[in-house]
């Protein structure tokens, strides 16, 4: 990929050290991804994203989900986390793609759904880049933000304290979803999950 910019230099740099043992540091995660699959309603033969996919954990069930007619791409900026899916076999649920989710290689409105799992916090302009998260989406298509641990649970296991700011707190994702193009259907954020799923906004 050629013109990197400072935030995918940061990012890669950031994943590049992390790729190797990302699965093994955890390794309880599969059931939760699953479970946030199940909760996107994906259809046998949906063509679905996974945005951000890292060592690709969430391709599997993406793939039980849409079915061998179904389409599962993976895209992710940093190299060496697609070389560990690749390692793991997960090329075999889903295309991978060297690619920045704030401007995909995807025809507008060619998917039916975006999971993105651990992306959101990483992504330089949040507003701008969910907007072209929901261009790759035909209308009614859906967006699930994943984390396989809640923001409190996340934040004392980083030893800081969740801030109102948060991106991800309901007030601020709501909204930020909406000026994007998204609405809002459903919150969850416990200690074993963080999920919100969107639908794009229709155009009247
Ligand atoms: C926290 S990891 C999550 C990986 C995977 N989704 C998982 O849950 O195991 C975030 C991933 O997003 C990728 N990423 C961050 N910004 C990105 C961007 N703009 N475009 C594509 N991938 C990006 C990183 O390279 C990294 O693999």
């Amino acid at each position: 990929m050629r013109n990197m910019t400072d935030d995918h230099t940061h990012v890669q740099e950031f994943f590049t050290v992390r790729a190797a043992d990302w699965d093994s540091r955890f390794p309880s995660d599969g059931p939760t991804f699953a479970a946030a699959v199940a909760d996107l309603g994906l259809r046998r033969g949906d063509r679905v994203l996974d945005a951000g996919c890292g060592t690709g954990r969430a391709l599997p069930p993406l793939r039980a989900a849409v079915g061998a007619s179904g389409v599962v791409l993976g895209a992710d900026l940093t190299p060496a986390m697609l070389k560990a899916a690749v390692r793991a076999g997960r090329n075999r649920d889903g295309r991978l793609l060297l690619a920045d989710v704030a401007a995909l290689p995807l025809r507008s409105g060619s998917l039916d759904a975006v999971f993105a799992a651990g992306l959101i916090a990483h992504l330089p302009h949040p507003e701008k880049n969910l907007r072209e998260l929901v261009r790759v989406v035909r209308p009614g298509g859906m967006l699930a933000l994943f984390h396989p641990i809640g923001r409190a649970a996340l934040a004392a296991r980083q030893g800081r304290q969740i801030t109102p700011g948060d991106l991800r707190a309901e007030a601020n994702l709501g909204p930020l979803l909406h000026r994007s193009g998204w609405t809002m259907t459903s919150y969850v954020d416990e200690d074993a999950r963080f999920l919100a799923l969107a639908v794009r906004t229709r155009e009247d």
